[in-house]
C-alpha cells in the first residue's frame, strides 16, 4: 500500500488560521464564535449518526466518478467511510483512497470499517474541508456527498479541492442547494446548518463558487428536486475537470 505520509501537509485539524486586522477583530470574533458554534452543533450531529447505519448521503457520485486501477482518490466528509471503502476497492491496490471528516467518532468508525472488511488500502483523517491537510495536486478524484453545504465558505472549499487535484484530475460532489436563497432566521440557526439545510446556498450561487475556484466546464449529472421544511430544495450532482 502506498504510504498515506506522502499526502499529508502536517496541517491537520487546523480551523481558524487568518489573524484579523485590529479594525475587524470584533466582527470577526462574532463570526468566529458563530462559525465555532456552528462546526460544534455538526459534530454533536454526527457523532451520533457514527453508530447508526442510515444513509447520509443525497447523490449517487460512486456511480459517476469512474475510478481507474491506481488512481488516488479523496472523499470529502467521508462519514462512516463506506463510499471511501468502494473507491479503495475500485482503485486497487496500486491506487488508494483517502477519507476526510470533520467529526473523530466518524474517523474513527470509518477506521473500524475498514479493519472489519480488510481493505488495505483506505486512509482515513480527520480535518476540515476548508482546510485541506494535503499536499497540491496529489488525487486523480475528489469526491463528497452531501458535505460542502455545512461549510461557511464554498468557494474557499472548491480552492482547496482544484489545489489537491493533480491536472486533467476530476471531481463528482453531490450537494443541497436552494431555488431561492433561505429566509435569515434559517441562515443564522446553527442547528439548521448541522441538519443539512441552514448552509444551503443557491443554485447560482453554489455554481458561482466552482466557477470561482477556477473550474471551466461544469457538468450538472443529476438534479433532484425535494421540499424540506416547506423550502424548495435541490440535490445537484455536479461534476467539473481541472
Ligand atoms: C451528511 S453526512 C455525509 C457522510 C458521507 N459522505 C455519506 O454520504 O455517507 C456529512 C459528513 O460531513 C462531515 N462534515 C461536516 N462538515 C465538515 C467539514 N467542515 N469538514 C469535514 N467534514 C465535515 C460530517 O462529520 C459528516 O460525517
Amino acid at each position: 500500500m502506498k504510504s498515506l505520509y506522502k499526502y499529508i501537509n502536517g496541517s491537520i485539524g487546523r480551523w481558524n488560521s487568518r489573524t484579523p486586522k485590529a479594525s475587524n477583530r470584533k466582527g470577526t470574533e462574532q463570526m468566529q464564535d458563530k462559525t465555532k458554534e456552528t462546526k460544534q452543533k455538526i459534530i454533536a450531529r454526527y457523532e451520533t449518526e457514527s453508530t447508526g447505519c442510515c444513509a447520509l448521503g443525497c447523490g449517487n457520485t460512486m456511480d459517476f466518478l469512474e475510478i481507474m486501477p491506481g488512481e488516488d482518490i479523496l472523499d470529502l466528509g467521508c462519514g462512516r467511510g463506506e463510499e471511501t471503502l468502494d473507491a479503495a476497492r475500485q482503485t486497487g491496490p496500486s491506487g488508494m483512497a483517502m477519507g476526510l471528516d470533520l467529526t473523530t467518532a466518524m474517523v474513527e468508525k470509518a477506521r473500524q470499517n475498514a479493519r472489519d472488511t480488510e481493505v488495505q488500502n483506505a486512509g482515513f483523517v480527520q480535518g476540515d474541508i476548508e482546510f485541506l491537510p494535503f499536499k497540491s495536486e496529489c488525487f486523480d478524484g475528489v469526491t463528497s456527498n452531501c458535505v460542502i453545504n455545512h461549510a461557511s465558505d464554498k468557494a474557499r472549499v472548491y480552492r482547496e479541492i482544484h489545489r489537491v487535484l493533480r491536472k486533467g484530475g476530476r471531481f463528482v460532489v453531490a450537494d443541497a442547494v436552494t431555488k431561492v436563497p433561505l429566509p435569515q432566521k434559517i441562515k443564522d440557526d446553527p442547528e439548521a446548518w448541522a441538519q443539512c439545510f441552514g448552509g444551503a446556498i443557491t443554485e447560482a450561487e453554489y455554481l458561482e463558487a466552482i466557477q470561482s475556484a477556477g473550474f471551466d466546464e461544469i457538468i450538472i449529472l443529476n438534479r433532484r428536486e425535494y421540499m424540506k421544511n416547506d423550502i424548495d430544495f435541490i440535490s445537484l450532482t455536479i461534476k467539473a475537470l481541472k
